[in-house]
């Protein structure tokens, strides 16, 4: 009996942190059937890794793919970069639930998704019909319960409110969903108490979830912010994951050393507390939602770049200051002159707001993971995390950095994404687990987006494989859509148990 494909004498990561080993790794029916030493002509396809490693598929811990299954199921941006499985529906915005038809509360992060779906299973079925490239796990969010609810209203809920909103996150985590995203900054999220928000989490404690968060403050507030999530975390039971964790604004620079040794008092308490970063001294998000129009902050509109504007295309690229020049304006003007156009809400900026020593600091500490942000709105110029990050941890901070090493970066990037996000039999190269692969050369492996031209593959990725099949080679996409929609601790949607 032939097995579906054998990888030979490649140098393995087995995703664990340990060394690598020279070995052959056999996948068969979608998992790795076989580790170690496989005997000759017994696959009907051979892979030869002489000379590069192979590790688990790279789990995207921070992901805003939910609409981006839908348009993008070939996921290249993410395939690419040997990632497998992205967790999405995080900062509070996620797919479901939603009323059919009905765009989506994110305002242009998920890309204007809008179906026929209203809860997970519903999102998991239209997913699943357009055969994607990689698997997915879900948060339910925050901000898009919420606005479901009680619209963008700034005020508390009252009861009822209150009870319709855990009954939507109780419904999404029934479904699947691994926990509950909120992100404090943005409408509706920034309107509500902590007191709401650990109601709220205590609806995903029977389920063993998790919650996650995009601050209430990253920047003179962080460490205030950071107790908030702890207190959430023990308050409502839950493991709190701190999302692209950093200390914004110059200011604040360093910052995030305080911030990890909360952390780490925390953790030495008996808490549960994880980190993600992404690689970049810059953020992106809607840049409505970083400016009050009566009182625009000039440090940050002087760092800011336009990634898409529908309002103004000729901007996307472009540095507001150089804008600002051109027009003879003040930057603080093009702010306005660019939110206040039609459409203009739905601006993506790029900020430099971050210190490059601070994210080395971050990727230092054992529990932090990588989560891309990446926003995959393609129209105009993107974050390029959305196609680098992975290959970037592995091409600069690993090799050319040596910040942290090859299988440490793997391990976190692997094994320990898939502990805390819930990813059963994914995440190590282990007999039995799902055959998620990722192929690469350590001594060329490097990311080639930047902020000019973002939307380019990385390089050093050979091969990819999801599910036991061959999505990804010599950095050709094949076709295959064998990505799985994941549930937390259980089999995958509609998975068959064999
Ligand atoms: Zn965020
Ligand atoms: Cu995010």
């Amino acid at each position: 009996m032939l097995i579906d494909l054998v990888v030979r004498n490649a140098q393995v990561l087995d995703g664990s942190g340990a060394a690598a080993f020279v070995g052959d790794v056999a996948v068969d029916a979608g998992r790795i059937v076989e580790v170690g030493s496989v005997s000759a002509t017994r696959a009907r396809r051979e892979i030869d890794g002489t000379g590069r490693y192979l590790a688990p598929g790279f789990v995207d811990t921070h992901a805003h793919d939910d609409g981006a299954f839908l348009r993008h199921p070939d996921m290249t941006f993410k395939l690419a970069q040997g990632v497998t499985t992205t967790v999405s529906g995080n900062c509070g915005f996620s797919a479901i639930p939603a009323r059919p038809g009905q765009t989506d509360a994110s305002g242009g992060l998920l890309g204007r998704l809008a179906g026929d779906f209203a809860d997970l299973e519903g999102y998991f079925d239209a997913v699943l019909a357009h055969g994607p490239a990689i698997n997915n796990m879900m948060l339910v969010g925050h901000n898009t319960v919420r606005e479901l609810v009680m619209g963008l209203d700034a005020r508390e809920p009252t009861a009822a409110e209150l009870t319709a909103m855990r009954a939507h996150i109780t419904r999404a985590m029934e479904q699947g969903a691994c926990g509950f995203s909120t992100g404090l900054i943005y409408r509706p999220g920034r309107y509500s108490r902590t007191e709401e928000i650990i109601e709220l989490a205590r609806a995903v404690r029977p389920f063993g979830g998790l919650y996650t968060t995009h601050m209430r403050n990253e920047g003179d507030g962080l460490l205030e912010a950071v107790e908030e999530t702890l207190e959430i975390g023990r308050e409502a039971g839950l493991h709190a994951h701190i999302s692209h964790h950093k200390a914004a604004g110059r200011p604040n620079w360093g910052k995030v050393r305080d911030s990890l040794a909360r952390v780490d008092s925390a953790l030495a308490a008996g808490q549960q507390v994880t980190l993600d970063v992404y690689p970049y001294t810059a953020g992106s998000g809607r840049m409505i939602e970083y400016f009050n129009l009566e009182r625009p902050n000039r440090a940050l509109a002087e760092v800011i770049r336009i990634a898409s504007c529908p309002a103004f295309r000729e901007f996307e690229g472009r540095m507001l200051v150089d804008i600002a020049a051109e027009r003879g304006i003040d930057v603080t003007e093009a702010v306005r002159l660019i939110l206040t156009a039609p459409r203009g809400e739905q601006t993506l900026c790029i900020h430099f707001i971050i210190d490059e020593a601070d994210i080395e600091t971050n990727l230092r500490h054992a529990d932090m993971m990588v989560g891309s942000d990446g926003i995959p709105d393609l129209r105009g110029r993107p974050h390029p995390r959305l196609f680098g990050t992975f290959p970037r941890i592995l091409g600069h901070y690993v090799r050319e950095r040596g910040v942290l090493s090859l299988p440490e970066a793997v391990r976190r990037m692997t094994s320990l994404a898939a502990a805390t996000f819930g990813l059963v039999d994914r995440g190590s190269v282990r007999v039995g687990c799902w055959a998620d692969l990722v192929l690469f050369d350590a001594a060329t492996v490097r990311d080639t987006a930047t902020y000019d031209d973002p939307q380019q593959l990385p390089t050093g990725i050979d091969c990819v494989i999801v599910n036991g099949a061959v999505a990804m080679e010599d950095g050709r996409h094949t076709g295959a859509g064998a990505g799985r929609m994941l549930r937390y601790r259980r089999s995958a949607y509609r998975e068959q148990e064999s």
